[in-house]
């Protein structure tokens, strides 16, 4: 299958994708897109000559569209992007747009809910676990049907920082879980009880 991934930062689970996916794989990345042309994530692809592009306006459905038709691209994984992927794109690839989140959806998810807010919001609301969520990408924010989570605890004396460490792990396991599964079955489903117990 081939993959699309979009990015806006540091791209660590681009890194994890890299790694389980390529030559002999079912699933290869050969598209990475950026809606920041100083995304460290972009890197990280060059380094391993996976084709990259910086979105001009990424808002437009079209430039969307005309990246992800060169490159043959049959599924799309939003790794850390951080903007609404445009309507017109939603419904041109429904059902094949992936999305990793770092808390157990439904909770601590919507607009403004990235990053360390996610985490302090976890922490501020007194919660005993967290974790991580892949879910298909529909047009509302963290929205979409959820295909598999990994739980992790919270601990006494978690900073931010600290539990956002301790989901990142997870993530890392479940997207490239998750994109091997879609691979395997033709198209995103959810994932085996195994791929999602930690
Ligand atoms: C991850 O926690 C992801 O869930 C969230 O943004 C972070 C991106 O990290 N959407 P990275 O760029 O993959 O290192």
């Amino acid at each position: 299958m081939r993959v699309a991934v979009a990015v806006s930062g540091r791209g660590s689970n681009l890194e994890a994708l890299l790694e389980a996916l390529g030559d002999g794989r079912e699933a290869q990345v050969v598209l990475v897109l950026s809606n920041r042309a100083d995304a460290p994530a972009l890197e990280r692809a060059r380094r391993r000559g996976i084709a990259t592009a910086v979105l001009s306006d990424f808002r437009s459905a079209s430039e969307w569209s005309d990246l992800l038709e060169a490159q043959g691209a049959e599924l799309l994984v939003l790794a850390g992007y951080l903007k609404l992927v445009p309507p017109g794109v939603i419904a041109r690839y429904r059902g094949r747009v992936l999305n990793v989140h770092p808390a157990l959806l439904p909770a601590f998810g919507g607009p403004g809910m990235f990053g360390h807010r996610v985490h302090e919001a976890v922490l501020v609301s007194g919660a005993t676990e967290s974790g991580c969520t892949v879910h298909l990408v529909d047009e509302e924010y963290d929205r979409g049907a959820i295909l598999g989570q990994r739980r992790v605890p919270v601990l006494p004396g978690d900073t931010p920082d600290t539990l956002a460490a301790r989901v990142l792990r997870e993530e890392h396991r479940i997207l490239p879980a998750a994109v091997l599964a879609a691979a395997r079955a033709g198209r995103p489903v959810p994932l085996e009880p195994q791929q999602v117990t930690t």
